[in-house]
């Protein structure tokens, strides 16, 4: 068991967003990462904490990082593995995701990772089987083990979350990156700025809960860490703005912005790169980036969220 600050006792048996956790679980939950993030500099890289649970990876859309982070923290954890390919599964004939969940459940297995294009997805399995469900990202609606992972990578760059300026730029409203982040980070205490085209700034969950602003340049100064969004072409139907060099001329990030920035500003990104849509290569790639430094969290995060999720025990009757 990691060693973690916090007294907490985690009772969820699901993750399905942060907007249902409070400061403390996600306090907890990163505490927890921290305990698990030592496992990965060791030269025997595991650990018994998930021997004999069975780790089922439902991807229903392409991933690079989170669905290798999750099958390497699930094995660093000594579990089984089972990786569900949509292409090669029986949904090509027509089976339901709630059919497709029952069966692999009655193989006998512990926690489903899933990610879906369909909002809501993740909650529909946690409704019809009685599997620990962790939502690898549903739509546009939430990623919550990519916020971990940034909160995390935040906390562990500036020692803080509380009272930090944090903008999240591009577009915010097909992201569901942002809307974690927003949740977790607001939570935790941290000032957040969505910066973006109006076309892809939200209104209501932003408005309340973060300032809004259509102008980089203005806010750049003032930021402790800036997160950029990775354009969403397969989610926005017609283009939200006229060009991608439109785009890039008022909400890229580059040397000639970096060089307006704190000295000390993290800059961030999910992955993956539009390289000089998003971002310029040479601020990618540079001393103030933080996006490799995200993938490697990403693992001891995705450890901490099965080894929590599967200690709870199911209600009787659940
Ligand atoms: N950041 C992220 O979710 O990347 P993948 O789509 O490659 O998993």
């Amino acid at each position: 068991m990691p060693r973690g600050k916090s007294q907490f006792v985690w009772t969820r048996r699901h993750l399905l967003g942060l907007e249902e956790l409070s400061a403390e679980e996600i306090v907890h939950v990163l505490d927890t990462a921290a305990g698990f993030k030592e496992i990965s500099t060791r030269s025997i890289k595991k650990a018994p904490a998930l021997r004999g649970k069975v780790v089922v990876l439902l991807f229903f859309e392409p991933s690079t990082r989170t669905s290798m982070s999750f099958n390497l923290a699930a094995q660093r954890l000594s579990a089984d593995l089972l990786e569900f390919h949509t292409e090669a599964s029986s949904v090509k004939k027509g089976e339901t995701l709630i059919d497709t969940g029952r069966n692999i459940e009655a193989m006998g297995v512990d926690i489903f990772v899933i990610r879906h294009a369909a909002a809501g997805a993740p909650q529909m399995l946690a409704r019809h089987t009685n599997t620990c469900v962790i939502n690898a990202g549903d739509g546009a609606h939430e990623h919550p083990t990519q916020g971990l992972l940034d909160i995390f990578t935040i906390r562990e760059a500036k020692g803080r979350i509380e009272g930090l300026k944090v903008a999240i730029v591009g577009d915010i409203s097909h992201s569901r990156v942002a809307r974690s982040n927003i949740w977790g980070l607001t939570k935790l205490g941290a000032e957040v700025t969505l910066v973006g085209p109006p076309t892809q700034l939200p209104g209501g969950l932003a408005g309340e809960r973060c300032r809004l602003s259509h102008d980089l340049d203005s806010v750049l100064p003032e930021m402790d860490v800036v997160n950029l969004l990775r354009i969403q072409h397969e989610r926005q139907g017609a283009n939200s703005f006229p060009s991608i060099r439109e785009y890039s001329r008022l909400f890229g990030m580059n040397a000639e912005r970096l060089s307006r920035c704190k000295d000390d500003v993290l800059i961030m990104h999910p992955g993956p790169i539009n390289r000089g849509v998003e971002i310029t290569s040479d601020v990618a790639d540079g001393p103030h980036s933080a996006i490799l430094q995200q993938v490697t969290n990403g693992v001891a995060i995705r450890m901490a969220v099965m080894y929590l999720v599967a200690g709870v025990k199911p209600e009787k009757g659940n």
